[in-house]
């Protein structure tokens, strides 16, 4: 973690980060370096709602380097002030409570460069205004690059920076750069890019975002396995009968249908999203909480899942599309209605899958990934369903198993459902459930996931950001998903939207196990 004292020495008075309000104990009292924060494709939609709101968040709290700037890379012909009042509207409509009067501390601090991506004298002129800003507000020649655009654009990007030698670290001055999802669109694909990212940066200046691994409660998974003796001697296939973890949409694709069309939910949610927190729930315990010791452990449970070959992809995926139906009161399209997909569309809007992780913790526990659009509710959860008893001693009762339920969006928390007599004559035994919810138990306001993930690039924290051989295995895995589904016969099965799936993902389950409805 790199403990110097933010901009100590700044040559000018920047404008100052307010107080931490949450004291020590909340925020963790990590303070950043002093640096510049250059945002391509800042006139686009993550920045206005996320990235800037995200940054003000972070001022509120105090967290933000003393001396910081943030400078807009893009097309538009955007003046300073016109970046600046963008950003101020995104604050206003997407920012935590409050956050405004942050953004306006701090709004002489943005600036917009206004380029065109493939041009490298853009890049030229970049390189003095970064200096510039080094001597106005004493960001000490650290620079964070953050690659908000569409994919198609990061490698003329990469190829300019690193031309530039905008990517080039020297003697305490840093140079990093974040870089969103989708993350290729394949392992060919997702290796080139890495590839190239190479040509400019080294594995430790490059930040893949997922944002999950921003979310409190993701965090929380190690906490709760590694930090309390009771959950981890369960934590195997010797109490844990199966794990479940759902990533439920109720939106359809709207207007992002010819995005969709392209990548499927498999692509969108599960090679990412899913496939980050399983490796946080199946993973060995590392040796410390650094960011190689963590990923090294989360690499191995991708490395313990075998490529599916094409004949096993029926009996351990499930793949739909949502058909018209009534919703929430609406009568919504199917998704081969909806606007950008072909008539004739194989993309899946729902996908199951059952992966075994073939080492010795988990040698006969199934892990079930599911992710679906128009499904009844937005939520994200991870059940981890033990055993049932050796012996049934209660003959009229039928308990269901005992559920540990990681609620991950939204009333993050955490539950644990068990058996408990009704209250009477009789020994009835009926389902209650232990909850634990963040928002009441802490009290504090839940900080965006892109709060804590910008902080972390900023620290030089890898921890929760993939690292290229995580992403390279996990789409190994998901290709030859991809590549049965290509070579079978089978249209996609339907489910009626607003409702959990299609039929054929009970199935997938086995005996004696059902879905959760959350
Ligand atoms: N939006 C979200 O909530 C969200 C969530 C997760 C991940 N992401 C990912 O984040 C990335 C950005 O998404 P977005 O929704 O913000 O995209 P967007 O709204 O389409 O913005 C694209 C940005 O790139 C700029 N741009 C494109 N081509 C350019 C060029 N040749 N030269 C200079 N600027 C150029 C645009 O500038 P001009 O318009 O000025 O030309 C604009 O600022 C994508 O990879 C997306 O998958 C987005």
């Amino acid at each position: 973690m790199i403990s110097d004292p933010a901009g100590q020495s700044a040559t000018s008075s920047p404008p100052q980060a307010s107080v931490n309000p949450l004291g020590d104990e909340l925020a963790g009292n990590r303070t950043a370096q002093p640096c510049a924060l250059v945002i391509f494709g800042a006139t686009g939609d993550l920045t206005k709602r996320k990235l800037v709101p995200s940054l003000m968040g972070l001022a509120k709290d105090g967290l933000l380097p003393a001396s910081f700037a943030v400078v807009g890379f893009a097309r538009r012909p955007w003046s300073d002030e016109h970046f600046r009042n963008e950003m101020l509207e995104g604050v206003g409509s997407f920012g935590r409570s409050d956050t405004r009067a942050s953004f306006e501390a701090l709004s002489d601090s943005f600036s917009y460069h206004q380029s065109d991506f493939s041009d490298a004298a853009g890049y030229e002129r970049l390189a003095e205004r970064l200096d510039e800003i080094d001597q106005q507000l004493g960001t000490k020649g650290n620079r964070l690059f953050y690659l908000a655009t569409p994919p198609s654009a990061y490698s003329v990007i990469l190829e300019n920076l690193a031309k530039s030698g905008l990517s080039r670290e020297s003697e305490g001055r840093f140079s990093r750069i974040i870089v969103e999802k989708p993350f290729g669109r394949d392992i060919a694909t997702a290796s080139a890019l890495n590839e190239q990212i190479r040509q400019g940066f080294d594995e430790n200046q490059v930040f893949r975002i997922d944002h999950y691994l921003g979310k409190e409660t993701v965090q929380n998974i190690l906490a709760l396995r590694f930090s309390n003796g009771i959950f981890e001697p369960l934590w195997n296939e010797n109490f844990v009968d199966h794990v479940q973890i759902t990533v439920a949409e109720s939106i359809g694709v709207g207007s992002r249908g010819g995005y969709f069309e392209e990548s499927g939910i498999i692509r969108d949610m599960i090679q990412n999203h899913l496939m980050q927190v399983m490796t946080l729930i199946a993973m060995e315990p590392p040796s410390a909480l650094t960011a190689d010791a963590v990923r090294d452990e989360k690499v191995k449970v991708l490395r313990a899942i075998r490529s599916f070959a094409p004949e096993e992809i029926d009996d351990a995926t499930v793949r739909a599309q949502y058909e018209r139906a009534s919703f929430e009161g609406t009568e919504v399209n199917g998704y081969l209605e909806e606007t950008g997909v072909a008539a004739d569309s194989n993309t899946e809007t729902f996908a199951a899958v059952r992966l075994c992780v073939e080492n010795w913790r988990w040698a006969k526990t199934p892990f079930f990934l599911r992710s679906g659009k128009r499904l009844p509710r937005r939520v994200t959860e991870v059940a981890i369903h033990f055993k049932q008893p050796p012996h049934h001693l209660f003959p009229d009762a039928s308990p269901k198993p005992n559920v540990l339920l990681i609620r991950v969006q939204p009333d993050e928390g955490v539950a644990l459902r068990f058996g408990s007599k009704v209250p009477g004559p009789d020994m009835r035994i009926r389902d209650v459930r232990m909850d634990f919810q963040y928002g009441t138990a802490f009290g504090a306001e839940t900080a965006d996931a892109y709060e804590r993930l910008l902080l972390d690039a900023m620290l030089g924290d890898g921890t929760l950001f993939a690292r290229r051989d995580e992403v390279e295995e996990a789409w190994r895995i998901v290709d030859s998903i991809v590549a049965g589904w290509q070579q079978s016969s089978a249209r996609p099965a339907t489910y009626a939207a607003g409702s959990w799936g299609p039929n054929a993902a009970g199935r997938l389950l086995g005996e004696g196990r059902e879905w959760r409805k959350p």
